[in-house]
């Protein structure tokens, strides 16, 4: 693999050359004809000076050289340069306004302009949660790939699974821009989004193609017998998750729930209802005991009447803040233990301003913080939530992780699976296999064969 494109790149080069010098004979031809005594010159042959051979020859050494170099190199080494390559351009995207660069990143992704992950994760990091096979626990946000356009592309960074949403039933702009801002001391970001979502409808066109193309891969390499898969993701190349929000001006939250749970359900590996966000007025309230009791039955309730085949419905989960008192963190675990909630996502962003943000003037701007500033917060009520729930309950811990140990910190807190917005913002690709590769080592450094042997770990008893 590495020898063709090497191959190709150098044909490439070679041919445009090529093409160059031609151009360079045509224009010195009709310069040369337009004076009195047109040189005895054959035309269209190429014609160097010898500096110019020398600087020919030396490229086309060095293009063989390298290519032969690269022919000897496998095709993890190669993919490993890619993806350390992509470290390149991240000056680049600092440099520009965070929603364009956001914008670009997606784009790019969406293009598949990013490398594909070609070698395997740790055996160490693969895991089972609501029957769905996992190649790693690390996983992508909801906010980053919000109208689900790149999904294909970014699991093919080597993600475990990638969230797409929050998504709304109606189509909706959002707050004012500027509404991201930078804290890259910090290692942080403030947003205030506002839910900008192209809608649900626009989201599940996009899903029922890239789903189709899952489902077919799926029964492709998994079934031999020709089996119909029901549910496509289930083996397939990454897991996807669907978060669900709701419209700023609707006065019925559930019914905006519910409409998401329709349209979108089929093409989810999990479902999440995101009542967390700081950004959309309200919101929060429904993490209230009553409310949220309310909330999650008729979600449920909703999702049971459709029909299901064999695998039966996505796993519903419920995306929590990380500024509840412990009252609220008792409801909240009351709840999901009586209605059997699948799982509980913990962090959304914070409001609170911790240190050392507070001392930046950035951090004035209204928002929700995400980022290494909110990694303590969020991680002491991913524990408290794991002892509530008696470890009953898969978490996906969230915020402020940065690194395989980050990563290792949140699983012996409690958490099964986790996820990252931010750190991967300002790392780029070349973030994912590094976090797998620590996060294994800290596995084996600890003396764990397992991810679920590590759940947990701070929280029970010596
Ligand atoms: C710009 C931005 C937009 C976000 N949008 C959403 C969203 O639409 N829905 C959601 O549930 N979380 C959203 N989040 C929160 C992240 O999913 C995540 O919970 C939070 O950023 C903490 O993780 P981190 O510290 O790794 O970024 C957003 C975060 C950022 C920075």
């Amino acid at each position: 693999m590495a020898a063709r494109v090497a191959m190709k790149f150098m044909k490439e080069c070679f041919v445009s050359r090529k093409l160059k010098s031609n151009n360079i004979t045509r224009h010195y031809c009709a310069t040369a004809s337009s004076s009195t005594n047109p040189p005895n010159i054959p035309k269209k042959v190429p014609h160097f000076s010898k500096k110019g051979r020398l600087l020919t020859g030396a490229t086309i050494g060095l293009l063989i050289g390298g290519g032969a170099y690269a022919s000897t190199v496998d095709e993890a080494t190669f993919c490993g340069w890619l993806f350390n390559a992509t470290k390149l351009v991240n000056p680049f995207f600092a440099f520009l306004d965070p929603e364009v660069a956001h914008r670009l990143a997606v784009s790019a992704a969406a293009r598949g302009w990013v490398p594909i992950e070609k070698r395997p994760d740790p055996p160490i990091l693969e895991l089972e949660v609501w029957g769905r096979r996992f190649s790693n626990p690390i996983g992508l946000s909801a906010g980053f790939d919000k109208n689900a356009e790149a999904v294909e592309g970014l699991l093919g960074l080597g993600f475990g699974f990638v969230e797409v949403g929050s998504v709304t039933p109606v189509p909706q702009e959002g707050n004012p821009k500027p509404r991201i801002f930078r804290l890259p001391k910090e290692g942080a970001i403030i947003n205030r989004c506002g839910f900008n979502s192209e809608g649900i409808v626009a989201v599940a066109k996009r899903l029922g193609t890239q789903h189709g193309k899952r489902k077919l891969e799926t029964s492709s390499t998994t079934s031999s017998a020709g089996d119909e898969v029901v549910h496509g993701g289930k083996a397939g190349p990454g897991i996807l998750g669907v978060n669900l929000g709701k419209n700023k001006t609707s006065e019925d939250a559930a019914a905006d729930y519910v409409q998401g749970v329709h349209t979108l359900s089929q093409y989810a590996d999990y479902l999440v209802i995101n009542i967390s966000s700081p950004n959309t007025p309200g919101l929060r309230q429904l993490q209230g005991r009553k409310q949220l009791k309310d909330l999650v039955k008729k979600i449920q309730a909703a999702r049971d009447e459709m029909q299901w085949g064999e695998e039966g419905p996505p796993p519903l989960l419920v995306k929590i803040a990380p500024d509840l008192s412990k009252q609220d963190l008792e409801d909240i675990a009351a709840v999901a233990l009586a209605l059997r909630v699948d799982g509980l996502i913990i962090s959304n962003t914070t409001i609170q301003r911790p240190d050392p943000v507070s001392k930046n003037p950035v951090s004035e701007e209204t928002g929700g913080l995400s980022g290494k500033p909110l990694f303590d917060l969020s991680t002491n009520i991913l524990k408290d939530m794991y002892i509530l729930t008696k470890g009953k309950i898969p978490l996906i811990g969230c915020g402020g992780i940065s690194s395989g140990e980050d990563a290792y910190k949140k699983i012996r807190a409690g958490a099964t699976l986790v996820q990252l917005y931010t750190a991967f913002a300002y790392g780029g690709p070349a973030l994912i296999p590094t976090m797998k590769a620590e996060l294994a080592q800290c596995l084996e450094r600890g003396g764990y064969k397992s991810i679920y042997e590590a759940v947990g770990a701070d929280c029970r008893q010596p």
